[in-house]
This record gives structure tokens, C-alpha cells and sequence, in this order.
């Protein structure tokens, strides 16, 4: 295999340094806005230059982001090149367009690093949804929002303190945003859903609610009822109806999801024969998310399918029917409350836009 690598920072240097390692992926030329020295192929700073070259069958694109990804991703599917992507703010936007460009010709898209970083589990789902029906997927899908709350929850202190550590330990970006307001487990979430349920969810339909509104006051008062507090991002298929959320949740401080600290994940799979699998481990940094990068590559050298499934019923997401105990806490104080997913996250829009204190966790209920 002859890649196209593209973007040469956290993720993209760690590719380079594991493909070096394989004899069957030759990294044959690099783009990227600086040149790098310690780089062996052909360098550039022009993706025409990758997209032109007939020896490169496969482009490994690792900028980021929506624009130029999408431009340089798109123009090496019509080139009729393979594209291995961790890019779910990407592939999660242009989900039905990118899978029928590589349909159309003929090459496969992967992108498997785009939820779980090192995780192999939009692969597994993709396996599992071939020979069982998977009802429901959820769990810890973003590491810096797990991290902050785990050292809220651990050393009794403030979210705005956790989120400088975050950023100062490099798993927080200088704009936090896409994190702690949800939208980056919200990606991951509709990638997930997608391929598990073979529908096609749009992300803007799905209710986020991030932990930028948490206090040490919260995390305090959970405690003191045996709980914690963790973002949760869940999906299920009833009825041909699909429900999806994303929202912080409380679970005992003896079971399993209070022990995922830290930056890691744990996510989560039920399926009518299997039963419930869960999934915990890296679910980002540089070689834990290349690795996954490196076993899609290695996967479409074996000859594997275009994408993880050819299913794309079109889907609106439908929370109607779901309905939770909620811990809410305003101005005027926290109380609980049975609520729908759709009356909380209203709730949540108006105290946003009011601009007034609000935060709100879903109990979780097994
Ligand atoms: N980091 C993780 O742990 C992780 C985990 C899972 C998935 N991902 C995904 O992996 C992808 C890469 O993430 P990352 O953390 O490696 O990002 P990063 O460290 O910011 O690296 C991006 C690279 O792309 C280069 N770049 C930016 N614009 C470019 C352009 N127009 N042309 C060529 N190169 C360009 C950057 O160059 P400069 O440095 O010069 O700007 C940099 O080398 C993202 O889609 C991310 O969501 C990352």
C-alpha cells in the first residue's frame, strides 16, 4: 500500500512512526504546512500533489476539522484513492455524501479512530451488525470531559481550575468547546448509531448538553448520595424509532462507570443474542488513535468492503418516548425531577438563553 499522509501532528507523526514499523505501508509522500526533517518521503504543502500522483492508492488524511479536510478528502475519493480518516466532525457531517463517493468509485472509506481513538469500536460494531441486531450503544465517549469531572469529583474542586489542568496536560484544546459542550461525544455518538442501527442520523437533530454549567456544589451534593457524575452519550433503536442523546448522567460510585477515570473511555454495546459488551481503554492520543489508523489501512490492503455497512436508512431521531429522573439545579436551588430527554434539553435552551445558572444529570437507571 502506497499512502497519502496528511496532517503530520499528534495523530499523523504517530501514524508515520507506526508505518514505518510495516513493510506494507510506505508512507509515500507527506503534507502538511511546515516541512519536517526528520521525514524520509516527498514532502509538500500542495494536496494536488498527493491527489495527482497515480503511485499513491491510499490517502490517510489527519488534519482535522471541516475545511480543506473535506476538499482534500472528497477529491481523493473521485480520484479513486482509499481514505482512512480519524475525523468525525468530517465524516459525521458529510456522512452520505462521503460513503456514496466511495461507493461510486469503488474504493473504501474508513475511520475507525474517529470514536474511541484506540478503541476498535465502530470495527466491532460494524462486525457485530452483520450477524446480530444491536439496540442500543452508549458510554464515556470523550476523554477530556471524563477527565475533568474525574478531579472534580476526586480532589473537591472547581471546573474552571480542572479545565485550565486539562489544557495544561494536553487533553483539552485551547477552545474547549467541541468537548465540554458535548459536540465531540455527539460525533462520535451519530458514527456509532449510524453503523450500528444502518441508519443515517444527522447530528444537529441529536440533544447535547456539555458540563461547562457543573460546580464543585454539584459534584458535592452527589457525592453525598453515592453518585458521580459522568457525559454520557446514548443511542437506542425501538421500533424502528432511533433515540440519542447527549447529556451528563449520575451512576453509583460503586459500579463500573465510576471507575473509568481520568481520560478514559468506556463504551457500550447491547445486541439481542450477544447481550451487553463494553469497551474501555485510550480513547485518544497520538498512538493509541494511530494504531487504529494503521489496522484500517491494513484492512483495505486485505480487501475489506467499502465502508462498515452499506445501510443508510434515513432517520429522524426520536426521543418522545424516553423519560428520566432528573437532578436539576437553577438559581433557586436543585431538586429532582421526572422528566422526557425533550422537556430537560428545553428546559436547558431556555436557561441558555436567558443566560442563567442551570445544570442538569440524568440518573441513570439499570
Ligand atoms: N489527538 C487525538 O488524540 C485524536 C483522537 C481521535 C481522533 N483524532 C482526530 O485526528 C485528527 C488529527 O488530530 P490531531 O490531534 O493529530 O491534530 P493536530 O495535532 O492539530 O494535527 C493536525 C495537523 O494538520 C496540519 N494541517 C492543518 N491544516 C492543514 C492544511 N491546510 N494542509 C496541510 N496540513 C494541515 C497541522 O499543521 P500545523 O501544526 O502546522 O498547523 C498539523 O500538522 C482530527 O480529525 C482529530 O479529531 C485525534
Amino acid at each position: 500500500m502506497k499512502i497519502g499522509l496528511m496532517g503530520y501532528g499528534t495523530v499523523g507523526s504517530a501514524f508515520y512512526t507506526l508505518a514505518q514499523e510495516h513493510a506494507d505501508t510506505q508512507i509515500a509522500a507527506l503534507l502538511d504546512l511546515k516541512t519536517h526533517p526528520e521525514v524520509a518521503c516527498r514532502q509538500t504543502s500542495d494536496y494536488r500533489s498527493i491527489i495527482e500522483d497515480q503511485s499513491i492508492d491510499t490517502v490517510v488524511e489527519l488534519i482535522g476539522g471541516l475545511h480543506p479536510a473535506y476538499e482534500f478528502v472528497t477529491a481523493a475519493l473521485k480520484a479513486g484513492k482509499h481514505v482512512v480518516t480519524a475525523n468525525k466532525q468530517l465524516v459525521c457531517a458529510c456522512y452520505d455524501e462521503l460513503i456514496a463517493l466511495a461507493e461510486e468509485n469503488g474504493v473504501s472509506l474508513r475511520c475507525t479512530a474517529a470514536a474511541g481513538g484506540g478503541i476498535p469500536w465502530l470495527h466491532s460494531l460494524a462486525r457485530l451488525s452483520r450477524c446480530d441486531r444491536i439496540t442500543a450503544v452508549s458510554g464515556i465517549m470523550n476523554g477530556t470531559t471524563n477527565y475533568i469531572l474525574s478531579a472534580m469529583t476526586e480532589q473537591e474542586t472547581e471546573y474552571a481550575d480542572n479545565l485550565r489542568e486539562a489544557q495544561r496536560l494536553g487533553y483539552a484544546e485551547a477552545d474547549p468547546t467541541a468537548d465540554v459542550e458535548g459536540y465531540d461525544a455527539c460525533r462520535k455518538l451519530v458514527l456509532s448509531a449510524n453503523i450500528a442501527f444502518g441508519v443515517s442520523i444527522r447530528e444537529a437533530e441529536v440533544p447535547c448538553f456539555g458540563i461547562s454549567g457543573i460546580t464543585a456544589q454539584d459534584v458535592a451534593a452527589f457525592k453525598r448520595l453515592g453518585l458521580v457524575c459522568k457525559l454520557i452519550a446514548h443511542a437506542s433503536l425501538r421500533e424502528g424509532r432511533v433515540s440519542a442523546c447527549v447529556e451528563p448522567m449520575l451512576f453509583p460510585v460503586s459500579g463500573q462507570m465510576a471507575h473509568i477515570s481520568g481520560p478514559d473511555n468506556l463504551i457500550s454495546l447491547k445486541a439481542e443474542r450477544v447481550g451487553a459488551q463494553s469497551f474501555a481503554g485510550a480513547g485518544a492520543g497520538g498512538f493509541a488513535t494511530a494504531s487504529n489508523v494503521l489496522a484500517d489501512c491494513m484492512e483495505i490492503a486485505r480487501g475489506c468492503e467499502t465502508f462498515y455497512t452499506s445501510l443508510r436508512t434515513p432517520a429522524a431521531v426520536d426521543n418522545a418516548a424516553l423519560e428520566q429522573r432528573y437532578y436539576i439545579r437553577t438559581e433557586a436551588g436543585a431538586q429532582s425531577m421526572r422528566l422526557t430527554v425533550n422537556a430537560a434539553h428545553a428546559m436547558a435552551a431556555e436557561y441558555k438563553n436567558k443566560q442563567q445558572p442551570f445544570f442538569m444529570a440524568a440518573v441513570a437507571e439499570e
